[in-house]
């Protein structure tokens, strides 16, 4: 069982949401993590609590990046509340437990991005107790964080009380329903641009019927498979493992047939539509083909239930957003179960005006991919009591 949020009245509550949105340069493009937070913030505001919120953003690697700053967020965040949030320049220190001690009930701080910390990615244990200095409870309402390992996701939870908030407590409930029982053939769709996503594939390899690969992903695949993938980004480290998967689950992994390249994908220089086992050497891969859409098409309307997790080019560009738009679109047509989860795919459906033409959207990316295959999140695990 995990305890969830209660009734703390007038007590300063430490709040880990993920406000790890989309950024163009340092401007918000998609608020929905942020949107997804206000449950629990409200409800702590009608209990008189003083509400210490802290988050990532971005991957800074332990350094301080100006455009990873939690400026704009808190901007964003006060927007939506109609009610000022006070955003703090550092996340632990002398500076930042003198401004928490003069907090009034009801009162919202922002601290800075924790991630300017290495200490956060590194789950260590000093920094997890100067951050729950700041407070006399802990609430983990960052279901899409949930999969990492990190010192305000897990190692927090020794030195304060700890709870879920809303977010995660829904995003649990309605996950775990999914993945108990999903009806079958259970198809999933995975792309986007982060290369880390081989273990999901590798759990979710054990439940889902098929895997159809996009994005980053599939270049690794398919440099994997011995394809030229020109100069297009792949993850290294996976590809001992995506080779081991292509031998073992050739029927299940489906890559893309062709696809839609250029020179630079910015600018859309000498863009055109190659078989994928002839990608040209200066060559970026920006979207998969049409033949590639047709036949992923035909493989999705065997579907009972369908999981979409990261877009299949890079679909920020609108001369690279054809295959993630048309996938998107035949998806909210079908009779299937479809479950979105990753910022950019829900951004991709909303583009589209599709939102209400699925079955559920969920805030996480690698975190709703790691849930779906069965994998435990750490900080649910830590969370978890028999009793409480
Ligand atoms: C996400 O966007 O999936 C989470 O915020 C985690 O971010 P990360 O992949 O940079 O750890």
């Amino acid at each position: 069982m995990i305890p969830t949020i209660k009734d703390f009245e007038e007590k300063k509550v430490l709040v880990r949401v993920d406000f790890n949105v989309p950024l163009d340069d340092a401007d918000i493009t998609e608020d929905e993590r942020i949107i997804a937070a206000i449950p629990t913030i409200n409800f702590l505001l009608e209990k008189n609590a003083k509400i210490i919120l802290m988050s990532h953003l971005g991957r800074p690697k332990g350094q301080v990046v100006e455009k990873l700053k939690m400026n704009n967020v808190a901007k964003k965040l006060s927007e939506l509340l109609d009610k000022e949030v006070m955003k703090l320049d550092d996340c632990i220190g002398q500076e930042v437990k003198e401004k928490i001690n003069e907090m009034k009930n009801k009162d919202i701080v922002l601290l800075e991005n924790l991630r300017f910390h290495a200490e956060e990615e590194n789950n260590n244990e000093e920094f997890a107790k100067e951050l729950a200095s700041l407070a006399d409870v802990y609430v983990n309402d960052a279901f899409a964080n949930c999969h990492r390992n990190h010192a305000s996701m897990t190692a927090i939870t020794k030195f304060l009380p700890s709870y879920v908030g809303f977010l995660v407590k829904k995003e649990i409930t309605i996950l775990t329903k999914i993945i108990t029982n999903p009806e079958k053939p259970f198809i999933a769709i995975i792309g986007g641009a982060k290369p880390d996503k081989i273990e999901v594939i590798e759990n979710l390899l054990n439940i889902a019927d098929k895997i159809i690969i996009g994005g980053v992903l599939a270049n690794t695949f398919l440099k994997a498979s011995g394809a030229n993938i020109g100069k297009s980004k792949f993850d290294e480290k996976s590809l001992e493992t995506a080779k081991k998967l292509l031998e073992k689950f050739m029927d299940k992994i489906i890559l893309p047939v062709d696809a839609f390249v250029a020179d630079n994908i910015e600018k859309g220089t000498n863009s055109k539509i190659v078989d994928v086992k002839k990608v040209p050497d200066d060559a970026i891969i920006g979207d998969i083909g049409a033949e590639s859409i047709s036949f992923y098409k035909r493989i999705l309307k065997q579907a009972k239930t369908i999981v979409w997790s990261g877009p299949l080019g890079a679909f920020e560009f609108d001369k690279f957003a054809e295959g993630t738009n048309e996938i998107g679109l035949f998806l909210s047509g079908l009779k299937a179960k479809v479950i979105i989860g990753g910022g950019d795919s829900a951004a991709a459906i909303k583009k589209l005006g599709l939102e209400d033409k699925v079955n559920y959207i969920s805030t996480g990316g690698g975190a709703f991919l790691q849930f779906l295959s069965g994998k435990e999140l750490p900080a649910i695990k830590v969370l978890q009591k028999e009793s409480y």
